[in-house]
């Protein structure tokens, strides 16, 4: 791959902390990430494996601004900082810089909604379009991600995990995000719907030039979808590599 960078990760070092017996104890560190560095290329899939509780979620949270880190994270060309007072056009541009699904597509939705308010919702949140354009672009990306926009005046309760999640893929992509996170996305799907939904992050790829850093646990999963593989151990990248060339 030799496209611009999309996210370029160096040397990133991230812990939590916590008291020992409750509030009156000592304070303590725990180091989670070690000086973590990858970069990913515009349209290249990138799979990050690792056991559970090596600290991929915990990067995942530091690339979205979400926890506090040590080193650089730029993402599309912009210094990766969120929170303090930023203004509307600098929080869309943070917006669109990087977006994420998690596991649990339930927990992840409003179940009071219906469809058609969470799709439009990020558009809603940032001032974008009229109410026509809005829901012409919601219908466009339920086409994307493969619902029937007719699903639009159901609710949550009423899709399966697989819609759902494909619900939470098109919330997502609602602000033309240029670089999605899929953090254990498939975990909580059935094996036949997960590879219904690695197929639909293909497709996205190629369709909209989207980039992705794909998190799992599962190796099987990494190795078909992605181009290129990082393997974490105890905070740390202890492996890269291409899929087909072994990692
Ligand atoms: N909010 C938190 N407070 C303290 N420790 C945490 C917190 N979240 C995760 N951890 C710890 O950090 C380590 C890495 O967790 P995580 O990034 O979730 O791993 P993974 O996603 O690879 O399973 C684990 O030891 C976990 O227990
Ligand atoms: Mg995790």
């Amino acid at each position: 791959m030799s496209g611009p960078l999309i996210l370029r990760v160096n040397r990133v070092s991230a812990s939590y902390t916590g008291r020992d017996h409750g509030i009156f104890g000592k304070k303590t560190v725990k180091p989670v990430l070690d000086s973590i560095s990858l970069e990913i290329r515009e349209g290249e899939i990138f799979g990050l494996t690792g056991k559970s509780g090596c600290g991929k979620t915990t990067l995942a949270r530091c690339i979205l601004g979400l926890l506090p880190c040590e080193g650089e994270i730029i993402i599309d060309g912009i210094p990766a900082r969120r929170g303090g007072n930023m203004g509307r056009s600098r929080r869309l541009v943070m917006a669109r810089g990087v977006q994420a699904v998690f596991q649990d597509p339930g927990a992840s939705l409003n179940p009071a909604k219906k469809i058609g308010f969470l799709v439009e919702e990020p558009l809603l949140i940032h001032g974008i379009g009229g109410r026509e354009e809005r829901q012409k672009q919601a219908d466009e990306m339920l086409n994307l991600v493969g619902l029937d926009p007719s699903c639009k005046t159901r609710r949550v309760n009423e899709l399966s995990g697989g819609q759902k999640q494909r619900v939470c893929i098109a919330r997502a992509l609602m602000l033309k995000p240029k670089f999605l996170i899929a953090d254990e996305a498939i975990s909580s799907l059935d094996v036949s719907v997960g590879a219904q939904i690695l197929n639909l992050f293909r497709e996205l790829r190629d369709r909209l030039g989207l980039s992705l850093l794909f998190i799992s646990h599962n190796i099987d999963a990494v190795y078909y979808l992605c181009d290129r593989v990082a393997v974490m151990e105890q905070g740390r990248i202890i492996r890269t590599g291409n899929p087909v060339n072994g990692v």
